[in-house]
């Protein structure tokens, strides 16, 4: 049956209405004809493929990714970075929308949308190295990801050479291009240092929590500090968007802010509020928070402190007045418990960084009878695809 596709939903997909149900048609932009075939139906929704392109929307551009039909990570590549950024900024908008609430983000670009990420991670399954495709375990083979960085690029035809016969590499970079490979496999391995090192800046190999070779850590400069990362501790995947992010966190600190950093990984943000008075992180990586006490020295900052645990559990253990909270939780957000913790605090200010909209207006709504939103920020942290990051400031009412 012939449909026009109405708009985007939130991953990217093209939406039409058959019967008025709404239906989800993969691989459609904003404004296409097509012909399809719906291949689920759900009570409240369907799902269908498409069987012919009878007219193809203006929105659309020709995606530079060659595996952009098979990969499904940089869903938007078939639309112009305008249109990625005018897709992102509704979405965030809309989800609000829905829950009764007005926000009018400003929205911050990517000044490199494509080679801007510093870590991927391909599976190996059988000896074929790529990404899974979506929803499937079906391996995608690449020989390079267009929005990695160069020196990732280069780094996918090395470990191709290691005999990986199933399981995981990881490769992250920093702005100097140095390189940590982390892998995970029971295989028997064939990696030849001296030809890598000829090819790459190699810093580290890494093998089942093992240091293999060099190092196991990068170190990565973004604004006026240094940070250490050790193999499995998080840092953001876009140095050039986080080094705007952390910019505006420390335009929010105030010099008698005493601040709670939950989530803080290697004490990034609790670092970019060092013009407080006092700050404390907490994070549950047991390298993370070593690299974040690391990093605080190396960096000079003495009024920060960082602590190893669950958020979900350190907050109702630490004894302090805070009056500022910055939280940066996973895509999952926050717990329940963590909520009523913040709640009890009372602090005049949350920060709230957030990289899925959808935990972040389900947290918020727990907040909004006693906070308002006095300020809202959509980064472009992942270019061309349907992730987004939010910053969200909510000051207390009363
Ligand atoms: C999105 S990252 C943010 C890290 C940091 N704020 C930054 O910008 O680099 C989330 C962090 O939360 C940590 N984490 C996940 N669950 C946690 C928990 N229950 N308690 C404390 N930290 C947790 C992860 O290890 C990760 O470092």
């Amino acid at each position: 049956m012939q449909v026009t596709i109405d708009r985007f939903d939130d991953l990217g997909r093209g939406i039409a209405y058959v019967n008025h149900k709404i239906t989800f048609v993969p691989s459609t932009v904003h404004g296409d004809i097509v012909d399809i075939t719906i291949i689920k139906e759900a009570k409240k929704y369907n799902i269908a493929k498409v069987d012919k392109y009878l007219k193809l929307s203006n929105m659309r551009v020709i995606p530079r990714c060659s595996y952009f039909d098979t990969c499904g990570g940089c869903v938007l590549q078939n639309i112009s970075y305008e249109d990625t950024i005018n897709y992102k900024l509704n979405k965030v908008k809309n989800l609000f929308k829905k829950n009764n609430i007005d926000i009018n983000p400003k929205i911050i670009k990517n000044p490199h949308p494509f080679n801007y990420r510093n870590k991927i991670s391909l599976k190996v399954v059988d000896k074929r190295i790529g990404f899974y495709e979506e929803n499937t375990h079906n391996i995608v083979e690449i020989s390079k990801c267009i929005i990695a960085n160069d020196a990732i690029n280069k780094t996918i035809s090395l470990v191709k050479k290691f005999n990986i016969i199933n399981g995981s590499i990881t490769i992250r970079s920093n702005k100097n291009d140095e390189i940590l490979i982390v892998i995970e496999s029971s295989d028997l391995l064939n990696i030849d240092i001296n030809y890598i090192k000829d090819q790459i800046k190699l810093v580290g190999i890494v093998i089942n929590n093992e240091t293999f070779y060099g190092d196991n850590f990068l170190i990565e400069n973004i604004n006026d500090y240094f940070y250490k990362i050790s193999y499995d501790a998080f840092f953001q995947v876009n140095p050039y968007v986080a080094s705007i992010l952390f910019n505006e966190v420390s335009k929010n600190i105030n010099n008698n802010d005493i601040v709670l950093d939950l989530y803080c990984g290697v004490g990034t943000l609790s670092l970019n509020a060092k013009g407080a008075k006092e700050v404390i992180g907490v994070e549950i990586i047991k390298n993370a928070v070593l690299n974040a006490i690391f990093n605080a020295r190396i960096n000079k900052i003495d009024n920060v402190k960082f602590i190893l645990n669950d958020s979900t559990k350190a907050v109702s253990k630490l004894n302090k007045k805070f009056n500022k909270v910055i939280v940066d939780p996973p895509r999952s957000g926050l717990t329940k418990t963590v909520i009523e913790n913040i709640l009890s605090i009372n602090p005049d200010e949350i920060i709230y960084i957030s990289c899925d909209p959808a935990t972040l207006v389900r947290d918020i709504l727990l907040f909004i009878d006693k906070y308002n939103i006095s300020e809202s920020i959509i980064f472009d942290m992942f270019s061309y695809t349907y992730h987004v990051e939010t910053m969200i400031i909510l000051k207390r009412k009363f």
